[in-house]
């Protein structure tokens, strides 16, 4: 009988591993609220599929308890784990490690324009009260309808981008306008203003342009584009404020 040679055993599953080192700025505010911001390193044991977001919770959870930051569903879907990472506006969940070079420091630091709260937790109140401005939320006049109110394809395709919109404040934070004085209502605001004024059965168009037709508002863009490359989710955020431009000078939506 002739002898058949055994294939070698498969490791399923096994992904390569590394040693990363995070320099993640610290803010630790005293009680009179003054601190300066320091950096601190920490070298973290990772694995080939790990995000920057595995890298921060080892370091919470096996190095440093004391390091804030925000985070909720961990796939890209809630917003709220925004931060600089390698000088670039990301979500820290969508952001694999093994894409950034570990084999070089990787930095981490909260987003600019925003106050700081402790360490990369910034206050999103200013962030949400230009969005809460511009009314997000469908407007209709009359009595209530009594039947479903019917949109085509092509009606709801006009808004269909914005719709993405997780509210993470990666565009806002990586404007130059906004970094100025944090008084432009910003690109999120916008995006979300466009949601509503291109949506056909929305009847709030000529108020949410008239709030943007503030000297705060679409005007002071300066068609950067950096909030464009920001956006996790892919949104074509200068092209929507090019056509709420273009709305408020045609009056056609
Ligand atoms: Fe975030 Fe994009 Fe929405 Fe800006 S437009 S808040 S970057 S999802
Ligand atoms: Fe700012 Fe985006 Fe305009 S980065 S200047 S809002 S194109
Ligand atoms: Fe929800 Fe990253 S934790 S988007």
């Amino acid at each position: 009988m002739t002898a058949v040679a055994e294939a070698p055993a498969q490791k399923v599953g096994e992904v390569a591993s590394f040693t990363v080192t995070m320099r993640v700025m610290r803010y630790l505010p005293d009680e009179n609220g003054d601190a300066v911001p320091r950096w601190d390193e920490f070298q973290v044991e990772s694995h080939g599929t790990d995000r920057v977001l595995d890298a921060l919770h080892k370091i919470k959870w096996e190095q440093d308890g004391s390091l804030t930051f925000r985070r909720s569903c961990a796939h890209g879907v809630c917003g709220s784990d925004a931060m600089r990472i390698n000088g670039r506006n990301r979500l820290a969940c969508k952001t694999l490690l093994k894409d950034l070079d570990p084999s070089k420091p990787i930095t981490v630091e909260p987003i600019k324009g925003l106050p700081v709260v402790k360490d990369l937790v910034v206050d999103m109140e200013p962030f949400f009260a230009s969005y809460r401005e511009i009314m997000p939320f469908l407007i209709t006049t009359g009595n209530e309808p009594t039947k479903e109110r019917l949109q085509s394809a092509a009606q709801r395709e006009r808004f269909d981008d914005t719709t993405k919109c997780i509210l993470c404040a990666a565009c806002t934070s990586s404007c130059p306008v906004f970094w100025t004085d944090g008084q432009y209502f910003g690109p999120a605001a916008i995006v979300n203003a466009h949601r509503f004024i291109f949506d056909s059965r929305d009847e709030g168009g000529a108020q949410r342009l008239e709030i943007l037709n503030d000297k705060e508002g679409v005007w002071r863009c300066r068609t950067t584009f950096n909030c464009t490359e920001a956006c996790p989710r892919g949104i074509e955020v200068t092209k929507a404020i090019q056509e709420v431009k273009r709305a408020m000078i045609t009056r056609a939506f």
